[in-house]
């Protein structure tokens, strides 16, 4: 079996020692938390993170949108739910701006140039079930776009992933929640489960 860069050698144990890492926090203390144990591109991750926080914005505007504007027989209800949602999407939102300036960027809300750095769109929809659909497809794209960060991420940056994975599982969540609702306002879903 061929040793790899963590494993013990010669008995040796495979912490790097209280002194190494002392030495290391204190030399280019400027860069915060970017210690030379980083093991991934900062800039490409802010850049990233950029993208997704715009998501999450385009998402926090459209279900607010959506859970004023919706209207029909039985709206009320869906309304609370693209309202649970809007907030969600805020949490997420703050969330990754959080890390963009942990990371030494500068998080990005100037809505010039907002739909087009968004992963997911900003769609109005004509009427409740078209919103719910719209909705369904921008969790869609979420969900496609944090899986492939996530692998992404891996262990190079082990908190930007922990912090996706959680907002995967919540995304999951909505999908879901969209999925039914489409299903009880239409009668049947629009598309296949894969
Ligand atoms: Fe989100
Ligand atoms: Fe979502």
């Amino acid at each position: 079996m061929t040793a790899t860069k963590d494993a013990p050698k010669n008995g040796q144990p495979f912490l790097t020692d209280v002194k190494e890492l002392r030495r290391r926090a204190r030399a280019h203390i400027e860069t915060g938390n970017i210690t030379e144990t980083y093991g991934g591109d900062v800039e490409k991750a802010i850049e990233i993170l950029q993208s997704v926080l715009a998501t999450e914005i385009v998402c926090v505007l459209r279900y607010t949108m959506h859970s004023i504007a919706a209207t029909g027989i039985a709206s009320e209800s869906v309304k609370d739910e693209f309202a649970e949602h809007a907030d969600d999407e805020r949490e997420h939102m703050t969330l990754v701006a959080e890390r963009i300036n942990q990371l030494g960027g500068k998080p990005n809300f100037n809505p010039d140039g907002l739909a087009s750095r968004s992963a997911s769109q900003y769609a109005e929809g004509v009427n409740l079930v078209d919103m719910i659909k719209e909705n369904l497809i921008a969790e869609r794209i979420a969900v496609d776009h944090y899986r492939e960060l996530i692998r992404y991420f891996a262990d190079n940056d082990p908190t930007t992933r922990v912090m996706l994975e959680a907002i995967l599982a919540k995304e999951e969540e909505h999908t879901n929640d969209m999925h039914d609702l489409l299903v009880a306002h239409e009668g049947k879903p629009m598309l296949p489960a894969d």
